[in-house]
């Protein structure tokens, strides 16, 4: 992917704090927005593994469960659209509807070497690890005649050291994003399994 700078860091107006949007406008925006079924799916199945990872792991209230979720949900929400103008429309479209700052950075800063917005907190860097290695999973998945179905950890491992398999998902972000947390490759696959399984 070009690289899409935002030039800027800050996102959203602190008085939007706490401001969301039901899960059911986000899927209507993004109905709207992203016609290709397999990005749609790509963007819930970031969602739902953002989701549990905020109730599960970081003891999240239901609105900050949610915060987490409307970032997985929206964060290529532009990418079918507007190609040239990745990210930059979906954050722009946020701040004119009053959305809540954090869920804006959080988008605006899933991909730092292509955005050039820095992951701040525990959202920011969740989302940026789990983009690319949600998508590589399912990948993984597609070409098993039982999909998800019996999937090992093992084997994610072994198909990221190969570079030819699923060529487009970068390993340079992946390994940066880890070097961000303090959570094994492992706990994250074996995380992204589990909770995207049964995303349709
Ligand atoms: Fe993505």
């Amino acid at each position: 992917m070009a690289t899409h700078l935002l030039g800027r860091s800050e996102f959203g107006k602190p008085e939007n704090e706490g401001n969301l949007m039901t899960i059911e406008e986000a899927n209507e925006l993004l109905n709207e927005w992203v016609p290709n079924e397999r990005l749609r799916l790509h963007m819930k199945q970031v969602a739902a593994v953002m989701k549990a990872w905020a109730i599960e792991k970081e003891n999240a209230d239901e609105k900050t469960a949610l915060k987490w979720e409307l970032a997985g949900l929206l964060h290529d929400a532009d990418w079918e659209k507007f190609p040239d103008d990745h990210c930059r429309v979906i954050v722009e479209e946020l701040e004119r509807r009053n959305i809540d700052p954090e869920v804006i950075h959080c988008i605006a800063s899933h991909g730092p070497s292509y955005f050039g917005v820095e992951p701040n907190n525990k959202m920011d860097k969740m989302i940026y690890a789990f983009d690319e290695l949600s998508g590589f999973v399912h990948a993984a998945a597609l070409i098993r005649p039982t999909r998800y179905d019996g999937m090992d950890v093992k084997s994610i491992t072994k198909k990221l050291k190969t570079p030819s398999f699923a060529a487009q998902v970068n390993r340079n972000d992946i390994t940066d994003a880890l070097s961000r947390i303090d959570i094994p490759l492992e706990e994250l696959i074996d995380f992204v399994i589990q909770h995207q399984k049964n995303v349709a």
